[in-house]
């Protein structure tokens, strides 16, 4: 990964442009945001280079995120992956962000809806609190193959590390503005295939 040659390029501010979006510290937001469901906080994205980070860990993958927001993640994973699975349970993101999308990029509105797929990663980046985030894990671990990838944002936010913690996985912290944490999906009880073997047993 060409970490100090990043590209913030026509790419990225062409995106802005596209849905009305206004760069703030660290991510967009949208002036016709009328907030977040239950919480009315306007949502705040990715910035560019912690969506450069998580595109280049799903290159060619088969990726499910959880949380479109402003899409802006969604976007720049679609740019390199295989295809991605994206879910919001606002309407407001159904209406005014599904439909400008890529054509590699299925919205869901409920993570419910979505069938038997097998993901190679999962992108955590939906409401940050320690329920909803450890319901998330539930449900990608459902849905994203054994040792397959998932990484959360937001990750220096306590209740997010506490989820990532508390579900047993076997994480690893990237220092960006937000933290991203990268981990593998290792199972019911968390642990690695390799744990497991090291053990002479599964999980
Ligand atoms: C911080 S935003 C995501 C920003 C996005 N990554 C981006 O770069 O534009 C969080 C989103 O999670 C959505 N959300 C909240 N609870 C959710 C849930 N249970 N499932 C899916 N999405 C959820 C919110 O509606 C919001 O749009």
């Amino acid at each position: 990964m060409e970490i100090d040659n990043l590209d913030y390029s026509k790419n990225w501010w062409k995106m802005a442009k596209e849905i009305n979006l206004i760069p703030a510290p660290n991510g967009f937001i949208c002036p016709d945001d009328p907030g977040e469901p239950g919480l009315k906080i306007p949502r705040w994205s990715v910035n560019e280079i912690e969506a450069r980070i998580v595109s280049e860990f799903c290159r060619g993958l088969r990726v499910l995120e959880i949380g479109t927001g402003l899409g802006i993640s969604t976007k720049e994973i679609a740019r390199r992956a295989k295809w991605v699975y994206t879910v919001d349970i606002d309407p407001w993101v159904k209406e005014n962000i599904a439909p400008s999308l890529p054509d590699n990029v299925l919205f869901y509105d409920n993570i419910k809806k979505i069938g038997a797929v097998n993901f190679d990663a999962a992108f955590i980046d939906g409401l940050h609190n320690y329920s909803q985030c450890t319901q998330d894990i539930e449900d990608a671990r459902r849905l994203v193959k054994r040792d397959g990838l998932f990484i959360f944002h937001d990750a220096k936010m306590d209740p997010i590390r506490g989820a990532v913690h508390n579900a047993g996985l076997q994480a690893t912290y990237i220092a960006t503005a937000a933290g991203l944490v990268i981990a593998w999906n290792g199972g019911q009880n968390g642990r690695h295939d390799q744990d497991a073997d090291r053990e002479g047993g599964g999980d």
